[in-house]
This record gives structure tokens, sequence and C-alpha cells, in this order.
């Protein structure tokens, strides 16, 4: 099993967001994090709320990066419980294949990625179950370990972003989110092309 840290990329100025739909997002979270109740829809619902708004991102915030796909944070809890991201995927930008060390939560804002989903085999190397197409304003919550096994990314010409919120505070988020895993070899097409609905949703936000 190879362990491999993701680099994150920093942004040129950082900015705590008090109000908009970011400030919004981060307060919903917050509050997740102190209140009992189920914190993964909580989270989620939060993320849909803000991805819903179109102008949640600034052009800076939309900028892809062409040796990879983009991270840029927008919210760093002064607690360190979470930080939120926008990753900018250009075209035929992917993730590896990835466990993670903490929770995680993400939303489509401008799409559609795709998202490969793994299960683990007993000697801890991942294999392919399915292809999704994640269209704007699909979320999902997958706690730490190996609950969820994912690759994501962008198969379209035009660049796409999601937002990301991880369990962690901005000064971890480079080296203690993505648990990087070995994908099994497949010769053959394993995997299930199952997409969501019928074809692919336009981008929701123009640019
Ligand atoms: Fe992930």
């Amino acid at each position: 099993m190879a362990l491999q840290q993701l680099q994150v990329e920093q942004p040129a100025v950082f900015d705590v967001p008090r109000s908009g739909a970011i400030g919004a997002l981060a307060a919903e979270i917050s509050m997740a994090c102190e209140n009992e109740g189920d914190f993964g829809a909580k989270a989620r619902a939060a993320l849909e709320r803000a991805v819903a708004c179109s102008d949640l991102l600034g052009s800076a915030q939309r900028q892809a990066c062409c040796d990879g796909y983009a991270r840029h944070v927008l919210y760093s809890d002064p607690l360190s419980r979470f930080t939120i991201l926008a990753i900018v995927w250009g075209a035929g930008q992917f993730s590896p294949a990835h466990a993670h060390h903490t929770w995680c939560a993400y939303a489509v804002y401008d799409g559609p990625l795709h998202e490969t989903v793994y299960t683990s085999d007993p000697s801890g190397l991942a294999k392919a179950v399915c292809t999704k197409v994640r269209n704007p304003g699909y979320s999902c919550f997958a706690g730490a370990g190996l609950e969820q096994i994912h690759r994501l990314g962008n198969a379209g010409t035009m660049p796409a972003i999601s937002i990301h919120v991880y369990g962690v505070g901005r000064e971890r988020v480079a080296t203690h989110v993505n648990r990087v895993l070995e994908v099994v070899e497949q010769k053959d097409s394993l995997l299930d092309q199952d997409y969501e609905g019928a074809g692919a949703a336009p981008a929701r936000h123009a640019r």
C-alpha cells in the first residue's frame, strides 16, 4: 500500500469570510460541530445550500491550474475543526484513488464531475466498483478511514468545481486528508458506467 500526501494550492490572498454564502456555510458547519445529531446530513444540507448560490465564488477562486487540480482555501475554522476549499478541476484532471484520514464532505458546484467508487480488498488495495457522473447540487459525506474510497475528476472539456469540507485545520489540510491507495489492476473494463440521470447536466453557473 502506498501512502502519499497530496499537495495543496495555496491561495494568493486568504480572507476569512464573515458574511455571504461561504460565511453561512462555515457557520452551519460550526454549529453542526457543536450540536448533537446527524453531522453528515447537516454538512451535506449546508453544502447543498452553498452550491445553489451562483455567486458563491469569486474569479480568483475559480482559477484552474495546468499542473493539476487547484485547491483554493475558502475558510479556515479558527478552532481548527474544519477547512473549506474549492477544488477546480481542469479538463482531464483527476485525483488518485484515495481514502481519507479525516471526515469529509463535498458538493458539486459547477460540473459535472466523474467519481469512481472503490472497495478495499483484503490486501488493502482499492478495487473499482463503478463510475458515476456527479452533477451540480450532488453532495456526499464520509467518515474517516475506508468508508469512502474514490477518485474524482473532470472528464469534460470545461473546468468543473466542487466545494469540500475536511475535518482538519488549514495547517493540516495538505498533509492529513487524503490517503492514496494502490489500485487493483483490472485488465477488462469492469466499471459499471452507472450515470445519474439521462446524460450529464449542463453547468449550473455561468463563468
Ligand atoms: Fe476524497
